[in-house]
C-alpha cells in the first residue's frame, strides 16, 4: 500500500490550505488560465482554474471536496495529459515522494505551456529547524535521503527562479515546520500523522525525542531556549517556490 493510502486517512484534519501561502502560489501561477495539479493530494491550493488533478493515492483522491477539478489516479512520472495541455502545472510538497524525479520533472515541463510552479524545501535550511536539530535527528537523517537539493531541481527546471516561502506562526497547513511557534502540536499524534517526515519513520523512532520535547515544554526549557522565535510572526524553515517560465505566452 502506498504511503499516502496510510497516512492520508486523517490528512485533511490538519492540512488545511493556508491563505498566505495560497497567495504566494497564486502569484507564482500569475495569469495562467488553466492549471494541472500534480501530486494533488486532497486538492489544497487548487482554484477554479485547475483543470486536472494528478494523484496516485485513492485515499487522497477520496478526500477531494465535491465539485473540485477532475482527478486522475496517476503519477508525475507519466501524466495522462497532452503536451501543453495547460498554461501552468503545479506540484506542491510532492517531488520528494517521486520514484523518478527526472521523469516527473520532464513530464511537468511537457504538460505546461507557459509555467511550472513547484513548492519544496531546502534541506540545508530545514536541518536547522529546532524540532529536527534538537529533538529528532533521525528525522533529519530520513529527510536527507529524500529531500531534493533546490539548486539541482532549479537546474532541472531550466534555471527556475527560487523564492523563499516563510511560514506564518499560525499556519493552517500542518506540514513539517508549520508548528515552529506551537511546539506542543508535535506531541499530538493526529498532527504527526499529517506530516510524512514524522509518520514514515514510525513512533518507536520518535519516542525518545518527543519525550524530551514534552519534558522541555513542561519545565520551560524549550521557551527559554527559543524566546527569540516567540517574537516572530513568520519563520524561514527552508520552504521554497521554484518558478520555471517556459514561454512568455502570446
Ligand atoms: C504532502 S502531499 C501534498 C499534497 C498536496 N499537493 C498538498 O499540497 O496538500 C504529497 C502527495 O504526493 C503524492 N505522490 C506520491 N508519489 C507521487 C508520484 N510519484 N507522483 C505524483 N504524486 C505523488 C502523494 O500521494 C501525496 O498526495
Amino acid at each position: 500500500m502506498a504511503v499516502y493510502d496510510v497516512i492520508g486517512t486523517t490528512y485533511t484534519s490538519t492540512r488545511r490550505p493556508d491563505a498566505r501561502i495560497a497567495a504566494r502560489i497564486a502569484a507564482a501561477l500569475g495569469d495562467a488560465a488553466s492549471v494541472v495539479n500534480v501530486g494533488a493530494g486532497a486538492g489544497s491550493y487548487e482554484t477554479a482554474r485547475t483543470i486536472l488533478a494528478v494523484e496516485p493515492s485513492p485515499v487522497m483522491i477520496g478526500h477531494r471536496p465535491p465539485g473540485s477539478a477532475p482527478a486522475v489516479q496517476a503519477c508525475a512520472e507519466a501524466i495522462p495529459a497532452a503536451d501543453g495541455a495547460a498554461d501552468a502545472v503545479m506540484a506542491l510538497l510532492t517531488v520528494h515522494h517521486w520514484s523518478d524525479l527526472a521523469a516527473g520533472v520532464a513530464e511537468l515541463r511537457r504538460v505546461a505551456r507557459r509555467r511550472v510552479v513547484v513548492l519544496t524545501w531546502d534541506q540545508t535550511v530545514f536541518r536547522r529547524f529546532w524540532l529536527v536539530e534538537e529533538y529528532l535527528p533521525e528525522v533529519a537523517a530520513f529527510d536527507d535521503t529524500r529531500a531534493v537539493p533546490v539548486e539541482q531541481l532549479a537546474g532541472m527546471l531550466g534555471g527556475a527562479r527560487v523564492e523563499p516561502v516563510p511560514v506564518p506562526h499560525d499556519c493552517t497547513d500542518g506540514f513539517g515546520a508549520a508548528f515552529w511557534r506551537r511546539p506542543a502540536a508535535y506531541l499530538d499524534p493526529v498532527v504527526r500523522a499529517g506530516i510524512s517526515m514524522l509518520a514514515q519513520p514510525g513512533e518507536r523512532v520518535l519516542r525518545p525525542g518527543l519525550a524530551r520535547l514534552a519534558a522541555d515544554l513542561e519545565s520551560g526549557r524549550w521557551h527559554d531556549r527559543h524566546r527569540d522565535l516567540l517574537a516572530l510572526d513568520e519563520f524561514d524553515a527552508g520552504y521554497r517556490l521554484l518558478i520555471d517560465e517556459r514561454e512568455t505566452g502570446a
